[in-house]
């Protein structure tokens, strides 16, 4: 399946998340300081915590209820709560573009 546009980077603040709706999926997008984006599923499995919410660093994020952390690469929580679904996230010529299916997990 083909990438979908979020529109312009721009609305995402350099070191913030924002929640998207991806093809019925909220979607918390991240912009690293370094430029790169992340995207992870917004809700968190602990207690439905707005995750696009959350603090980032160059590795995690960590919800703002309770501060259990996810892995901005893998959706991996490092926590010990239920892993957040992660999806492929880019950017070109400025646009956010992401793949709708979730990543397949490698285990
Ligand atoms: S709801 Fe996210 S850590 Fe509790």
């Amino acid at each position: 399946m083909s990438t979908l546009g979020l529109g312009s980077v721009e609305q995402i603040p350099v070191g913030e998340g924002r929640a998207f709706d991806v093809q019925g999926r909220q979607v918390a997008v991240f912009r690293l300081r370094d430029g790169r984006v992340r995207a992870l599923s917004a809700v968190c499995p602990h207690r439905g915590g707005p995750i696009a919410d959350g603090q980032i660093d160059g590795a995690v994020v960590l919800c703002p209820l309770h501060l259990n952390a996810f892995e901005l690469d893998t959706g991996c929580s490092t926590t010990g709560q239920a892993d957040l679904d992660s999806w492929a996230v880019t950017v070109d010529d400025g646009q956010l573009m992401i793949h709708p299916t979730p990543k397949e997990r490698d285990r």
